[in-house]
């Protein structure tokens, strides 16, 4: 059977001063799930948005796809349960030790929510590795986290099919979420690699976005 990819449209880049008509923008054109990136201006040299935000938006009907670039994310899940995150992801370079990631997983899951890990594009993989059993997603950086509109990082596709095959040969459950850089090429290389839900935020912003969703989830 065909895997069915998902597509998730970062919140990053659509107009905030038209945020719930954005929102609904998205809705309709059949997006999977809408990604939000949360950023605090020390895990990433940027800020983005956070709560009030999140708040503002937390009763729109679709998963919500929350990605945590902050320092100290076991402090904020609390706050994002509140807001309705269906998946909150963390970044494995925020935490220091083991046992932090570890707890962090347990807690979020504990939320009855899905939990991923993320990794930046220069973080050895076989950091991850030994979480991958116990998260429902891994979510693979394709550009340095913090800005929308990068370029796709050419080795991420080597990435993501080291993974799929790590995550494959021992059937586990783990999703391959791509983030960064995302256009029909590129979706395509992450495709052909694994990945099972694609972020893609400056290539769907325009008004052609759900001819474009439609074709990534083709590719
Ligand atoms: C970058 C964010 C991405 C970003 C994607 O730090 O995590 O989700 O908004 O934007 P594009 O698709 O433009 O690279
Ligand atoms: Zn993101």
């Amino acid at each position: 059977m065909e895997k069915k990819i998902k597509v998730a449209p970062s919140l990053l880049s659509f107009d905030f001063g038209q945020l719930s008509k954005e929102v609904h923008r998205i809705i309709n054109a059949k997006a999977d799930w809408l990604h939000l990136d949360i950023m605090d201006g020390i895990f990433v040299p940027n800020l983005s948005f956070g709560i009030p935000v999140c708040e503002a938006i937390k009763d729109a009907m679709i998963f919500k796809d929350v990605h945590l670039m902050i320092t100290h994310p076991h402090l904020y899940v609390d706050s994002f349960v509140k807001l309705n995150a269906n998946l909150i992801t963390f970044h494995l370079e925020a935490c220091e030790r083991k046992k932090e990631i570890q707890d962090l997983i347990q807690k979020i899951k504990s939320k009855n929510i899905k939990v991923g890990i993320s990794i930046k594009p220069e973080t050895p993989l076989e950091y991850v590795l030994p979480y991958l059993k116990d998260v429902d997603l891994v979510l693979v950086m394709a550009v340095e986290p913090g800005f929308g509109g990068q370029s796709y990082i050419e080795n991420t596709t080597q990435r993501i099919k080291t993974l799929y095959d790590y995550i494959h040969s021992r059937g586990y459950a783990c999703l391959i979420e791509v983030d960064g850089g995302i256009n029909e090429k590129t979706a395509k290389l992450a495709i052909d690699a694994g990945a099972d839900v694609l972020v893609a935020g400056s290539y769907l912003k325009d008004d052609k976005i759900k001819e474009k969703i439609q074709k990534l989830k083709n590719l």
